[in-house]
């Protein structure tokens, strides 16, 4: 048997993209890879695995259900028609805001040389949906792309999101895009910081410590 056999386990990766007409568009910067490879990781433990992706260039990864999506509100809908799942890893970098509307033709220069005015608005927050949801995963799990303060930081959006644990990653350095991390968990129990490692380590260790997680409190 496998560590995670009979469970389900929902990622989020990439990025979203939120149209301002059909040609613009607002969007944060992210690979992919990281989500990516822990898509990968709970597969090969034997979890069934439910990949919602935003707009990104990877391969499917071996025996992960994918489900592609472009926004922030798709993305949020894939998620909760993915419930129940056992364990829900937010890898994506979603965008916080959207254009207000969307125009249905491309926005043109007026000639006066002032930009055209550009109304946001909030999009919704996947991660904190999902921790104060009706069908809330067993086990929670966000990300934090931080430049400084890591651990602070990632402390104030354990509450905020109502999340188990958050990987707090330093992107001070070349993380993005790139194939090494250097995260740390930060949970109630503390806080667990883990040498510079590649993607694909990151998303080993973190897929064995959620299936010691969910075999420790047993459902
Ligand atoms: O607040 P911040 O964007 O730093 O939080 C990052 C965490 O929240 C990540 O796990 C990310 O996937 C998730 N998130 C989300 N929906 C948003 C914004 C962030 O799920 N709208």
């Amino acid at each position: 048997t496998l560590p995670l056999d009979g469970k389900h386990i929902l990622v989020t990766a990439g990025p979203t993209h939120e149209p301002i007409d059909p040609v613009r568009y607002i969007a944060n910067r992210s690979s992919g890879k990281q989500g990516f490879a822990i898509a990968a990781a709970a597969a090969r433990a034997g979890a069934r695995v439910t990949l919602v992706a935003g707009p990104v260039q990877l391969p499917t990864p071996a025996g992960v259900d994918r489900v592609d999506v472009e926004t922030a509100r798709e993305m949020l809908a894939a998620v909760e028609a993915a419930l129940p799942a056992d364990a829900a890893i937010m890898v994506a970098a979603v965008a916080d805001w959207r254009a207000a509307d969307t125009a249905d033709q491309k926005i043109k220069k007026d000639g006066s040389g002032q930009p055209a005015p550009l109304a946001l608005t909030e999009n919704p927050d996947i991660l904190a949906t999902l921790g104060h949801h009706a069908q809330r995963p067993r086990l929670l799990i966000g990300f934090a792309a931080e430049t400084q303060a890591v651990a602070d930081h990632a402390l104030a959006k354990l509450a905020k999101k109502g999340a188990d644990w958050i990987v707090a990653n330093d992107v001070s350095g070349d993380v993005m895009g790139g194939d090494s991390n250097t995260v740390q968990i930060v949970s109630a129990a503390g806080i667990d910081r883990w040498p510079p490692m590649f993607k694909h380590q990151v998303a080993n260790a973190l897929i064995q410590k959620v299936a010691d997680a969910l075999s420790a409190q047993p459902d």
